[in-house]
């Protein structure tokens, strides 16, 4: 099964066949007309939401790299690939989703390395990325900002892709580098900086950990040392790797002496 050459000529019922086989799917996958979620709750994921931003990311890619974070079945690390990138590689922490992914590229007829590895682990990687891809990953970690820290401290090379549920207000206050100990009416505003802690479960799922409102996501990624360059749709944020406010080199960025 793992001969690319065959694989590229099976028929839509061997698809259909191995796409069962391989378990419940996240992502709608289009394999030569085979999908692999139709019955998806958010319509044909994650192609809708791709469609909302792909305009934004280049559409050349010859000569990048690209890191995809939770690659799930792979369906960024092969749009990536058709983009003409030189190396992809998906990680997840799902060996399933793995296994998805490697068929799918390789029906699809398009190199994409797959590995397991957890977010927290990618600086075994030994290696910078030009863009990495953090979408949909976020709000399910235990320690969302060390992800996000580790992401800046090891493998962002240039632009980083992040998107993530959002729930709360859409409003971004504009926020002051200090507050006086008594004034605390700012944590009442919904355009304040929220993550919502989830202790069971949300949506059936009990990986889904914390959810920030939209003021949260963007607090976060600058934060981490990561400059906003756009919002391209309401839960995309295409970044750059800047400076981490903390002090260059800090994972976990201790306040004090370094501002
Ligand atoms: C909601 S899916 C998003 C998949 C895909 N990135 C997308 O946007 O469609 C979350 C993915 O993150 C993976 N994941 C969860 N925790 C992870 C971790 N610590 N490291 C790497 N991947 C992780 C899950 O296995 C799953 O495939």
């Amino acid at each position: 099964m793992d001969d690319l050459g065959t694989l590229e000529t099976l028929s839509q019922e061997q698809i259909q066949r191995r796409v069962a086989e391989l378990g419940e799917w996240f992502h709608n996958m289009d394999l030569k007309g085979v999908k692999t979620a139709p019955q998806h709750f958010l319509g044909d994921y994650p192609a809708v939401k791709w469609r909302r931003f792909a305009d934004r990311i280049p559409a050349d890619l010859h000569g990048r790299s690209v890191l995809d974070i939770g690659c799930n079945a792979g369906f960024y690390s092969i749009e990536m690939k058709r983009r003409g990138a030189e190396r992809v590689l998906g990680i997840d922490s799902d060996e399933r989703y793995l296994a998805q992914g490697r068929f799918a590229a390789d029906v699809c007829g398009v190199d994409v390395e797959f590995r397991n590895l957890s977010v927290y682990n990618v600086g075994a990687l030994g290696e910078r990325f030009d863009i990495v891809l953090f979408m949909g990953v976020l709000y399910h970690l235990r320690h969302p900002l060390l992800a996000l820290d580790i992401i800046h401290e090891h493998v962002a090379g240039d632009l980083l892709v992040l998107q993530s549920m959002q729930r709360g207000s859409d409003q971004a206050d504009q926020l002051q580098e200090d507050y006086d100990f008594w004034q605390t009416e700012m944590f009442d505003s919904p355009g304040f900086p929220k993550m919502h802690f989830v202790e069971h479960k949300y949506a059936d799922d009990w990986t889904n950990w914390w959810i920030p409102n939209r003021a949260c996501v963007e607090a976060m990624l600058r934060s981490a040392g990561f400059d906003i360059l756009e919002r391209s749709e309401q839960e995309v944020f295409i970044c750059r790797r800047g400076t981490p406010p903390y002090g260059p080199g800090v994972v976990y960025p201790a306040r004090g002496g370094s501002r």
